[in-house]
C-alpha cells in the first residue's frame, strides 16, 4: 500500500506503481488529499500514467496538527480494511508521518522511501517528519550512501537498504521523451534556449514573513536575465496575504506546470532558482545549474559537485543566478534510473509469510 498526498510524492509514486505492475504485485494507492488542486494532483496521475487512487481521504488544508491528525484518524480504517503486507510511505510530508504513525500503532510493517535524508534544521516541518518516520519504520529505503550514513549514525543501519533514487527513474524517462521539443516556457514567452531561469519558492521560511518574501521576490526580479516563477499555492496565498505583487523587474509569474512541462522547462533553462528539495536534484540530473534559497540542503552531493549553490536572498542570490556553468561531470550519486524495481524486489524479499 502506497500512501501519498503531496505533489513530489505523486512523482515518486509513478515508477513504483509501474514496477509493481511489472512484478505482478498487488498495489493499493491511498491519496490523503493534502494537495487537491488539479495542477498539483490530478495532472500528475494523468501525465505519469498512475492508476487512480483506490482510497481518497479528502483531508485538504489545515494547520499541521489538524491536517496530520485528520489523516492519521482516516488511515486506521484504510489499513485495517486492506491489511497490506507493507505500508510504503514517501519522503517527508505530513502525509508521510500520518501514514507511518497509523501503521506502526496497528503493527503493520512500514517501508520508508527516501529514508535518511537530513537537513539538520529542526525548524523545518519536513525534518521532523522524516526523522520520526525513519524511527517508526521497519525498512529504510535510502536513496544514497550519504542518507545510509545518517541512518547508521542514528542506530538504524540494521533496517537500511540503499536502493537509489526513484525520482531519477522518472526524470530520465521524462527527459528522453521531451528533450527534442522547445519547453512550454520558451514557446509562451518567445525565449530561446538558455535565455531564462526557472524559479519555484514555497517553503515557510521564504514565504511566511512579508520581509523575507519581499526580499526573495526583489532578488529574483534583479537577476540579469528573465526569471519565470511557477507559483505554488502557498506562494500565491502568502503574497496576497502580505499585499505583495509577485511579478517585478525581470521576474514573471506563471501557474505550476505538469511534470513533463516542468522537466522540459528546467532542461532548457539557463538556471534553476528554488527552495524545493526535488527540483535541486532534478536540475543536477538535467545538468542545469541550481541556486537554492535555503541555508541547508538534503541533497549535499549537488553542492559538493558544484552544480548547486546555497544562498540567502539579496546580492548573493542575484550573483549566484548568473554564475558560469560548472565543468560537466558523469558522476551518478542518485543511481542509474532503475531504483523502483529494486524497491519492489526488496519489499518482496522482506515480506513475512510470502
Ligand atoms: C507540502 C510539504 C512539502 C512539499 C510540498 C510540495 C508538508 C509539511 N510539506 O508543503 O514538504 O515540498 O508540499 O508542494 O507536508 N494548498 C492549495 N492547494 C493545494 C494544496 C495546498 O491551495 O492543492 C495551499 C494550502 O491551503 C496552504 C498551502 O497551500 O495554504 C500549503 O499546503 P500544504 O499541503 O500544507 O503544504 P505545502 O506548503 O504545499
Amino acid at each position: 500500500m502506497s500512501v501519498v498526498g503531496a505533489r513530489p510524492q505523486f512523482v515518486k509514486l509513478a515508477p513504483i506503481a509501474h514496477a509493481c505492475e511489472r512484478a505482478g504485485v498487488e498495489h493499493i494507492i491511498v491519496h490523503t488529499g493534502q494537495h487537491y488542486d488539479p495542477m498539483l494532483s490530478d495532472v500528475f496521475f494523468e501525465e505519469l500514467n498512475i492508476p487512480a487512487p483506490d482510497e481518497h481521504l479528502g483531508v485538504g488544508s489545515g494547520s499541521h496538527g489538524v491536517q496530520t491528525g485528520a489523516m492519521l484518524a482516516a488511515m486506521d480504517d484504510v489499513i485495517l480494511k486492506h491489511e497490506p503486507d507493507w505500508v510504503l510511505v514517501y519522503g517527508d510530508t505530513n502525509s508521510t508521518l500520518a501514514a507511518a504513525l497509523s501503521a506502526v500503532k496497528l503493527h503493520f510493517p512500514i517501508a520508508h522511501l527516501e529514508a535518511g535524508l537530513r537537513s539538520f534544521n529542526r525548524e523545518m516541518p519536513e525534518e521532523i517528519n522524516r526523522v520520526l518516520t525513519d524511527h517508526a519504520a521497519d525498512l529504510l529505503l535510502a536513496p544514497t550512501e550519504v542518507a545510509a550514513q545518517h541512518l547508521n549514525e542514528e542506530g538504524l543501519s540494521g533496517r537500511t537498504v540503499v536502493v537509489g533514487d526513484v525520482m531519477t527513474d522518472v526524470l530520465y524517462q521524462t527527459r528522453d521523451a521531451v528533450a527534442d521539443k522547445p519547453s512550454p516556457i520558451m514557446e509562451e514567452y518567445g525565449f530561446s534556449e538558455g535565455e531564462y531561469s526557472l524559479a519555484t519558492i514555497h517553503r515557510p521560511q521564504n514565504t511566511d514573513t512579508k520581509d523575507q518574501l519581499e526580499s526573495v521576490l526583489n532578488s529574483l526580479g534583479s537577476v540579469d536575465h528573465p526569471v519565470v516563477i511557477l507559483a505554488h499555492p502557498r506562494l500565491a496565498a502568502k503574497a496576497k496575504e502580505h499585499g505583495l505583487e509577485i511579478a517585478r523587474g525581470n521576474l514573471r509569474v506563471h501557474a505550476p506546470l505538469a511534470y513533463p512541462d516542468l522537466v522540459a522547462s528546467a532542461l532548457h533553462a539557463r538556471g534553476v532558482i528554488t527552495d524545493s528539495g526535488g527540483l535541486q536534484k532534478e536540475a543536477f540530473l538535467l545538468r542545469t545549474p541550481c541556486t537554492t534559497v535555503r541555508p541547508q540542503t538534503e541533497w549535499v552531493e549537488t553542492v559538493e559537485m558544484g552544480w548547486n549553490v546555497l544562498v540567502d536572498s539579496g546580492e548573493e542570490l542575484v550573483r549566484a543566478a548568473s554564475r558560469p556553468r560548472p565543468d560537466d561531470t558523469d558522476v551518478a550519486p542518485y543511481g542509474d534510473g532503475h531504483a523502483a524495481d529494486q524497491v519492489v524486489e526488496v519489499l518482496i524479499k522482506n515480506t513475512k509469510n510470502a
